[in-house]
């Protein structure tokens, strides 16, 4: 299938692997581009730049799939070396760079003059037309269903989307919620160039988690996630747990009084515990509604061939059903 998006990056099949903190390693960006899809690293998860121009390095040895890196853009006040980060994206040869949160003008020049194309990651119209605005190549719009940080605004996919369509002269993929041919089909119904996904993509084989974390997802229901840090205006969408339930009734409790230092046991520093030993109860960690849809830990190769022939005989049962 051959979309904007997949011109633009020069891949097969429009889906691509969202930036995921503790999930984005080099494994899980070149098992996605290898099936044909943009595979991700997450590049604040490696601890300096030196680290993250290792892990381009071993991506590259994994793939010769294009993929891209996640430079999510934090409302912290001591920053990460963005400026280093940018550079061991450009010297990496990398091609696609995913950003998310805060406005990335500042990351935008050195990106473009070395030729890179930048899919900014946003949750509402005015953020995808500012994004447009200051030269972004493309955007992916992300809902209210989305795991991580779904925004302030709650407005779900299936007016997202078309509003983002109306406005929009970019491509844009869909984000939040996507995990078979049926998301794929409706994105492109609603105006999208392909689709993202985050929590699908953790329940993979090649995902280089716990098994402890796709077993939780397999078998989590739509009801299995809770809203966090809403007090604070940094929503996240987390899977529940003893932490979070904890996090909530003090949200509770405290009130407009909460602040960051009141959750930092359940929030701060805890994805590595639950990515890599599988300690599910540490902590909140970010996850889709779309856990509802997942009951199964297929290869990624596996999972996109599917995602790709169930849109094709859908789109092909919808023609029929149109011209009888
Ligand atoms: C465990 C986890 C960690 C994530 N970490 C990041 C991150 O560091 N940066 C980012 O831009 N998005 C992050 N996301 C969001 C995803 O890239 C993607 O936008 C989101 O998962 C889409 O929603 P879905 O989970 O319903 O597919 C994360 C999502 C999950 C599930």
């Amino acid at each position: 299938m051959k979309t904007a998006i997949t011109e633009m990056f020069g891949i097969q099949h429009p889906i691509i692997q969202g930036g995921m903190h503790y999930v984005g390693f080099a494994e899980m960006a070149a098992a996605v581009s290898n099936a044909g899809g943009l595979g991700i690293i997450t590049g604040l998860t490696q601890k300096t730049p030196a680290d993250l121009a290792n892990e381009i390095a071993r991506c590259k040895d994994m793939t010769d799939k294009p993929f891209g890196v996640n430079i999510t853009i934090l409302p912290t006040l001591t920053p990460p070396d963005y400026p280093a980060i940018v550079k061991a994206v450009i010297e990496g040869g990398v091609k696609v760079v995913e950003t998310a949160g805060r406005n990335p003008s500042e990351l935008l020049p050195p990106l473009k003059d070395a030729g890179i194309k930048v899919i900014h990651k946003c949750t509402s119209v005015r953020h995808s037309l500012k994004a447009q605005e200051i030269g972004c190549d493309a955007v992916s719009v992300d809902g209210f269903e989305c795991g991580g940080h779904p925004g302030e605004d709650d407005i779900p996919n299936f007016i997202l989307l078309p509003r983002a369509a109306d406005e929009l002269e970019i491509p844009f993929v869909s984000s939040g919620g996507m995990a078979d041919g049926r998301s794929l089909v409706a994105s492109l119904a609603m105006g999208a160039q392909g689709m993202n996904m985050g929590t699908r993509f953790i329940a993979t084989q090649e995902a280089p988690v716990h098994e402890n974390v796709k077993k939780a997802i397999v078998a989590a229901s739509e009801l299995d996630t809770r809203l966090v840090m809403r007090p604070l205006r940094n929503t996240e969408r987390v899977m529940t747990n003893a932490a979070v339930e904890r996090l909530i009734e003090k949200e509770k409790r405290l009130g407009d009084d909460l602040k960051f230092e009141d959750i930092i046991d359940e929030v701060a520093g805890v994805y590595p515990s639950i990515m890599m030993e599988g300690d599910m109860d540490k902590g909140a960690w970010s996850c889709g509604m779309v856990a509802g849809l997942i009951n199964d830990i297929p290869t990624c190769q596996e999972l996109i061939d599917g995602i790709m022939s169930e849109a094709e005989t859908i789109l092909a049962r919808m023609n029929g059903q149109m011209s009888a």
